[in-house]
């Protein structure tokens, strides 16, 4: 994969703080290590965010400063750290519902007909979200497809949750969320997260019963995929952003081979095709459907 050339005029990185200065060779070195392990392009404009998500190895490390980081990142001792790197530097923003025309859509249009089709013979449904973050998308999708299946028992019913961020994949299979999240959902989703009562203070958890519909895994979208599909729905939401053109367009292909003939691919609000494929069809907002 050639890597694009992202720094053609950066001005020397203002310090903040001696240690954690981060100059415009090691800003160009951790750019190209990101691309090359994850796919994301970090640009010019993000050094300042940069800098402050490799303070925070730089102190977990006990290191006195970013360049004596990245110095360490360049030795073979440093295998360990790569997915630490990786975590750092990935955006994990999300939330319960986001972008809810997308859940809509799947209680209200696919599921009752996958339903309908498949129940009876233990028909399979399968679901992915695909750059999953905390699990907010992958138990909103379990919520709504829930209340769409009800409390039959003749499906064989799964959602995959992947996620390249090691740590944010454990906060997302524990299912423990603020409480306060939850009161800010509109009333009619609201119940569908069939909250238990957590532990701590201000805490609530997503029922066993939604939990137990996600197996949540590792996976790096732009290395092998385990999977073989046929999958009926898949989530790529807010992390087509961080790759370039030709990421995007191997990563789709991909998609298209594992999306089942009529399924549904859901992109997030400002991400669109890379370019027209000739299997999907525009449907909806961001709602792509397979045609053939
Ligand atoms: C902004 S969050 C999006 C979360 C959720 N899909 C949503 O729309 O609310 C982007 C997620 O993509 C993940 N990510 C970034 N690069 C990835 C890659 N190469 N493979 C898998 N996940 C990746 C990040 O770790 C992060 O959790």
């Amino acid at each position: 994969m050639s890597r694009p050339n992202l720094f053609p005029a950066l001005p020397p990185a203002p310090a903040v703080g001696g240690d954690v200065t981060l100059t415009r060779d090691d800003m160009k070195f951790i750019a190209a290590l990101v691309y090359e392990r994850a796919g994301i392009v970090i640009r010019e404009h993000k050094e300042a965010m940069t800098r402050g998500r490799l303070a925070r190895r730089v102190k977990a490390l006990g290191m006195g400063s970013v360049a004596e980081y990245c110095a360490f990142l360049k030795t073979p001792q440093a295998a360990g750290e790569l997915p630490e790197l990786i975590n750092a530097v990935t955006t994990n923003h999300t939330a319960f519902f986001r972008e809810r025309h997308h859940f809509d859509h799947l209680r209200r249009e696919v599921m009752p007909r996958l339903v309908q089709e498949r129940a009876g013979r233990r028909g399979r449904i399968r679901i992915w979200s695909s750059a999953c973050s905390s699990g907010e998308e992958a138990y909103s999708i379990a919520a709504a497809c829930r209340d769409a299946i009800g409390p039959r028992s003749d499906l064989d019913f799964r959602i995959l949750a992947t996620d390249i961020d090691t740590d944010i994949l454990a906060r997302a299979e524990a299912g423990l969320y603020p409480a306060e999240l939850f009161e800010r959902l509109p009333a009619d989703v609201k119940p569908l997260m069939r909250l238990e009562a957590a532990p701590g203070r201000g805490e609530a958890r997503i029922a066993e019963e939604l939990r137990r519909m996600i197996a949540f895994k590792h996976l790096n979208l732009i290395e092998k995929w385990p999977m073989k599909g046929p999958f009926d729905v898949i989530f790529c939401r807010n992390v087509f952003i961080y790759f370039d053109t030709q990421t995007k367009a191997a990563i789709l292909d991909r998609f298209v081979t594992l999306l089942a003939p009529g399924g549904f691919l859901y992109l997030g609000h400002s991400e669109s095709l890379p370019q027209p494929h000739p299997n999907l069809r525009l449907i909806g907002r961001t709602i792509y459907e397979r045609t053939a």
